[in-house]
């Protein structure tokens, strides 16, 4: 039978990017899928080299393969170029940001049995990019929020619910403050849910899921936000389960998806092999569902699961003493078996 190749492009990112890109390129060969890479550079690397952080080729890469796996990319704070994350959510209107975050085994966590996916708008809300000085002395940011982008990601998050045998949505806002903004992501998402009889909903302030979210985790199963609240709870969430270092996430539109890894470049280890690839590795395996390579993704996903149960090969993040090298290997053995 003749194995369909594939043609991805891969930002390997910069400072781990690279140390956890390599090995899961390896494993995703190993698991028998077919890939052709087209490897470019993004951010600090890529400016150094071609003047933007986001080169052209990259860009024409993406748009015609449709596909990405990308590792983390450095953006300094207050000053130089803006974040690569950002622009290339919104240049391909990647508008669905999905993050599962779930106990996996051998990886201590606070908490036991969560088992929840944050739904987060990725396109607009405080991070349009449409800030200016007012007058000396006084910054403005705009919120926008529309109808359309509200509830495109609300039917999004019930599809998603749906095709996944999830049971209820709950919509996280601020609409008691921000009346108009939040208050139109509130409506809309209540309108879509209207569609879907059998998935439940409910609605929570902030601030309030937060305080429920670190009281009792394992009551929430589907979680929608709009754009900043989104990345504010998306990290708190994975901190329930252990870290970035563990927790995947996928960028969707409705012709393009990249995956990757949540965590930053971790410049304090940048270098030292003993970077954790487990969060990339696991945004390998949706990528891998998305592009229907199903038993490849069961496979590497069973792989990393026993090694991570098993114990005996955890990197230091994890408590253990493994190089990422180590790690990976381990879980290429698994699935070579
Ligand atoms: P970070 O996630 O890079 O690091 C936070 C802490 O977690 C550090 O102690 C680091 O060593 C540890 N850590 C992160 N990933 C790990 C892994 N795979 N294995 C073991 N330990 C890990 O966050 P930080 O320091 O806030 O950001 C560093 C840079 O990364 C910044 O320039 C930031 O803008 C960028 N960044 C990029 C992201 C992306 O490209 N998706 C996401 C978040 C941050």
């Amino acid at each position: 039978m003749r194995v369909k190749k594939h043609r991805i492009t891969l930002i390997p990112g910069d400072g781990i990017g690279p140390e956890v890109m390599k090995p899961t390129v390896k494993l995703i060969k190993a698991a028998g899928v077919n890939v052709e890479w087209d490897s470019h550079l993004a951010g600090a690397e890529a400016l150094k080299k071609h003047g933007t952080t986001l080169p052209k080729q990259l860009m024409d890469s993406f748009a015609k393969n449709k596909v990405a796996l990308k590792g983390p990319v450095t953006t300094p704070v207050g000053e130089g170029f803006a974040s690569v994350n950002v622009e290339l959510r919104q240049s391909f209107d990647l508008y669905a940001n999905l993050r599962p975050v779930k106990n996996l085994p051998g990886v201590k966590a606070r908490y036991e049995n969560v088992d929840l996916i944050v739904v987060r708008e990725n396109t607009e809300g405080l991070y349009s990019g449409i800030e200016h000085e007012v007058v000396p002395g006084v910054m403005e940011s705009l919120k926008i929020i529309t109808d359309k982008a509200s509830t495109r990601i609300a039917k999004f998050a019930f599809n998603y619910a749906r095709a996944n045998r999830r049971k209820k949505v709950a919509f996280i806002h601020k609409a008691n403050i921000m009346k108009l903004t939040d208050g139109l992501f509130l409506q809309c998402a209540r309108n879509v849910a209207q569609k879907y009889r059998t998935i439940g909903f409910s609605d929570l302030i902030v601030d309030n899921a937060c305080l429920q979210l670190v009281l009792d985790p394992t009551r929430f199963d589907v979680l929608l936000l709009e754009n900043l609240y989104g990345d504010i709870v998306s990290d708190l969430a994975a901190g329930l389960v252990g870290g970035l270092g563990v927790v995947p996430g996928a960028n969707l539109g409705d012709t393009h998806a990249l995956f990757e890894s949540v965590h930053g470049s971790a410049p304090d280890i940048k270098g030292k092999n003993i970077a954790n690839p487990t969060a990339v590795i696991l945004a390998a395996v949706m990528m891998l569902e998305h592009i229907s390579e199903k038993k490849a993704a069961t496979r590497i996903s069973a792989a990393l699961l026993t090694v991570l149960g098993r114990g005996d090969r955890l990197t230091p993040d994890l408590g253990g003493s493994a190089s990422t090298t180590q790690f990976a290997d381990a879980i290429r053995r698994e699935i070579e078996k």
